[in-house]
């Protein structure tokens, strides 16, 4: 590259890197990770682009083009990706969240006749923590336990309760869906995975080969983890209790018939911005 010495023209560089690879946000996504390698706000570049720029920065930005170039979501580039306008860490153990899971969040809130109510949630397949978090921030005395089988997802998770101040009403286990788990709760949720297993070598390149297989793969039709969940949740939902489950496009007519066979009422279908049908709300039949 000839030598861009300039805050606005290595802005430039990065942008044509991103553009020529076909990257679908190139400025954002130049802005992002500009931001990320100088250790500045975004909002400098724009304001301050005749900023001379080390040499260590502008090796820190070809390092990262190159990862960005192989596919690698830029959200584990810079580490971090905002869902309901929080900021979660991530890493390649945990799903990046996504947009159309703040369906469950608004559907949930929704369902909730009183937010200072003292609730008790269980997140199941935690993750970041994305789901638990948002919904205890919204909820201010409510608290909540998150669970992943995969214990470093459950750390990171822990980590972002910290960030946002939510450490005091926030627990993470490690457990295998509910074998760890004791009492009731008034609300469950889960994002579990849903993908087919023969699938996922189908997907865009920077889901299948980076993002973890434990949050993608729902066995082999999908529905693994849903089956489990519907066999287990009645036994920890208090009598008045809320199920949320996001759901994979497709998906909404079996798992409806899975939970009314296993003995839940289903409230509410939510659809997510795309107009697919994304959440399911249940309750148990006799509450
Ligand atoms: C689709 S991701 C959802 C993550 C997060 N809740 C979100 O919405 O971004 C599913 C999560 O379920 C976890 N998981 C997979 N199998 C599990 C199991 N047997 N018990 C508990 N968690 C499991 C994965 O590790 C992953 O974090």
């Amino acid at each position: 590259m000839s030598q861009p010495l300039t805050l606005g023209t290595l802005y430039q560089h990065l942008r044509g890197e991103l553009a020529a690879a076909k990257i679908e946000e190139p400025d954002l996504e130049a802005r992002m990770l500009l931001a990320f390698a100088a250790g500045i706000d975004q909002t400098r570049i724009i304001g301050y682009p005749e900023d001379e720029m080390d040499a260590d920065i502008v090796q820190r930005v070809e390092a990262l083009i190159a990862r960005r170039q192989q596919g690698e979501p830029i959200a584990y580039i810079i580490g971090s990706r905002e869902f309901w306008s929080l900021d979660f860490k991530v890493t390649p153990d945990t799903l990046i969240p996504r947009p159309d899971s703040e369906t469950l969040i608004e559907a949930v809130l929704e369902a909730v006749p009183n937010k200072t109510a003292e609730l008790k949630l269980l997140d199941l397949g935690t993750g970041s923590g994305c789901l638990l978090l948002a919904l205890l921030s919204e909820l201010p005395n409510a608290s909540g336990t998150g669970i992943d089988i995969n214990p470093k997802a459950c750390a990171i998770a822990a980590e972002n309760a910290e960030n946002l101040n939510l450490t005091a009403r926030a627990t993470f286990i490690q457990s295998d869906w509910m074998v760890g788990i004791e009492g009731k709760f008034d609300i469950i949720v889960s994002n579990p995975p849903y993908i087919v297993e023969s699938d996922i070598p189908t997907l865009e390149a920077d889901v299948s080969l980076f993002e973890p297989h434990l949050a993608l793969s729902g066995g082999p039709d999908g529905l693994d983890a849903y089956r489990l969940i519907a066999d287990q949740a009645a036994a920890h939902l208090s009598p008045q209790g809320l199920l949320a489950v996001e759901i994979g496009m497709g998906q909404v007519t079996d798992i409806k018939e899975l939970f009314e066979q296993n003995g839940f009422k289903i409230k509410n279908i939510h659809k997510d911005f795309s107009h697919i049908e994304r959440c399911i709300l249940a309750t148990i039949e006799d509450s």
